[in-house]
């Protein structure tokens, strides 16, 4: 299974430290959002998608990233710095 690991790291690096090693445990892609796009999604099975939580939010770079996509069949995790860990799928 084709996988990435997109993410957002913007204050101390402390989620792009996890989505390092998730990447390197599920020997899978890792991408910046600002480097990611739409074949980036296409090319890949499952998506895992990162960001430290601001004022109560994932990055806004990360959820603009989610919405501007098209829908596809495919399987997404969620992951935040501090393991408020949601699933969801992209339909
Ligand atoms: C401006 C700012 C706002 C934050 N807001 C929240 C918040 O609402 N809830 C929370 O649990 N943590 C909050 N944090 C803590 C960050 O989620 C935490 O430091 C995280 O590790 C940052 O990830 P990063 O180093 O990958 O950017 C905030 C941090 C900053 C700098």
């Amino acid at each position: 299974m084709r996988t990435a690991i997109l993410y957002v790291s913007i204050h101390h690096g402390n989620t792009e430290k996890i989505a390092r090693e998730i990447a390197r445990v599920l020997d899978a892609e890792l991408l910046n959002v600002g480097k990611a796009n739409e074949e980036t999604i296409k090319n890949n099975d499952l998506i895992g998608f990162g960001s430290g939580i601001y004022f109560g939010k994932h990055h806004i770079s990360l959820l603009k990233f989610i919405d501007a996509l098209p829908k596809m069949n495919k399987k997404a995790k969620e992951f935040a710095e501090k393991l408020k860990i949601t699933f969801q799928s992209l339909k």
